[in-house]
């Protein structure tokens, strides 16, 4: 059986040694959270519609600041592959699009800023962007960063398009850009989108706070990618598997986040409500970037019990930074176990059912033991969807019925069952 207090061998200490790595310009001590342009009103661009102006951005902020999202933690606006024109200017600067964002791009910092939040700005390590009609900063780091700062950008996606020719390597040309960043004295967030390629795990959070780990996240819950991580995209299920190949207590940090992609909340087909609250149940246990790929402006009462619920945020922003690893993995029943060790001592738990072998409700354990804690423990669960206390238990939690990729998402707390030892219970019960 695998607990929390199993030790990783010789992966965990090269871990340990990137540790000491972390790129801190004071950005992104916690899971960066916000919105990003990129799959919000069209199929991740694949449908051809591209929302990108300045309209859209200020509607977009009004939004966020008028539903309190700001407060739960949710400050970046990240424009994607999409605000700036097919040229560079006459002295080889990046520039907007003159028709979306009429009034340039310091102007809607400036506006950003006002409202506490941060702006972001997407460009390319490589000679084009991804949609592969704008130019790339390859040959011009230290130009683009400099332009980004004077504009006030708060946080650079650099994406992996457009590689050029020669022989370089992903550390070599993203350490020139995070460099360049640095120089410019503007703390910015950096947010490294290489795929996964060149194990960026291993160097990433010593150029980046946050770096992709795989290709994109679309918004499907099952699509099987081509292997582990790589592909053209992947579903929810396959990030997860790849996400406990990496062990992402190994490498996840502050100031250096593993970066599954987006969230696709509600997307639609089989983005579903179940489907969705289980997503952002996994994204929170590995204190990944919350990064929100749906329109705030139209916020149903499903898509805000999700996005707004402050118990999961808490998990994914908790300050002992310990992502969670699956420390179970009953591929004959699509029974998964996650967990975490939080900052106060509790644990966050997650019994996920992938439902990969298809089917019926499923009743799932969780015992101390595989918590770290002994067996006669007592200890008070919470469920963080429900919003309720189920009791106070020893040696263990069954959650009963969980249905076809839905998830039991629990803090667990010693702490808590002394406070409330008076609601002692054995029923096991969801
Ligand atoms: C790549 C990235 C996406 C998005 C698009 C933009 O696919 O992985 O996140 O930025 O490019 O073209």
């Amino acid at each position: 059986m695998r607990s929390l207090s199993i030790a990783h061998g010789p992966v965990k200490v090269l871990a340990l040694l990137h540790a000491a790595l972390a790129y801190d310009n004071g950005m992104a001590r916690r899971p960066p959270m916000g919105w990003n342009s990129w799959c919000t009103d069209s199929l991740c661009n694949l449908a051809g519609h591209d929302p990108c102006n300045e309209h859209m951005v200020i509607s977009t902020v009004d939004a966020m600041v008028a539903q309190g999202m700001p407060e739960l933690g949710y400050n970046y606006v990240t424009l994607d592959d999409c605000w700036s024109a097919k040229e560079r200017d006459a002295s080889g600067n990046l520039q907007p699009e003159p028709r979306a964002f009429p009034n340039g791009i310091k102007y809607l910092a400036d506006y950003v800023h006002a409202r506490g939040l941060y702006l972001g700005l997407y460009t390319c390590v490589g000679m084009k962007t991804c949609k592969g009609d704008r130019p790339g900063s390859f040959g011009h780091y230290e130009q683009d960063a400099k332009t980004l700062a004077g504009w006030g950008v708060d946080l650079v996606k650099m994406d992996h398009c457009g590689y050029p020719p020669g022989n370089h390597t992903d550390k070599e040309l993203y350490g020139n850009m995070s460099a360049a960043l640095n120089a410019t004295g503007r703390p910015m967030t950096f947010s490294l989108c290489s795929w996964g390629e060149a194990s960026v795990w291993e160097w990433g959070a010593g150029v980046a706070q946050m770096y992709r780990i795989a290709m994109d996240h679309l918004p499907f819950f099952n699509l099987p990618s081509m292997a582990a991580g790589q592909g053209l995209g992947q579903g929810t299920i396959q990030v997860a598997e790849w996400m406990a190949v990496l062990q992402p207590s190994l490498w996840s940090r502050p100031f250096g986040w593993m970066d599954p992609d987006f969230l696709m909340t509600l997307w639609g087909g089989t983005m579903d409500f179940i489907a969705s609250r289980t997503e952002y149940s996994l994204w929170a246990m590995w204190s990944a970037p919350l990064l929100i790929a749906t329109d705030v402006r139209n916020l149903t009462a499903e898509k805000a019990s999700i996005l707004l619920n402050k118990e999961a945020i808490a998990i994914n922003q908790d300050a002992l930074a310990h992502a969670a690893d699956r420390l179970r993995n009953d591929s004959a029943t699509g029974e998964q176990l996650w967990a975490r060790p939080l900052a106060n001592g509790d644990r966050a738990v997650l019994l996920f059912h992938s439902c990969l072998p298809g089917g019926a409700p499923r009743t799932m354990n969780v015992s101390w033991a595989e918590l770290g804690w002994e067996a006669g423990a007592r200890a008070a669960v919470r469920d963080i969807w429900a919003h309720e206390d189920r009791g106070v238990f020893s040696g263990g939690y069954t959650a009963v019925d969980i249905s076809c990729r839905d998830v039991a998402f629990l803090r667990i707390s010693k702490a808590a069952a002394v406070a409330n030892g008076t609601r002692h219970s054995v029923v096991p019960g969801k």
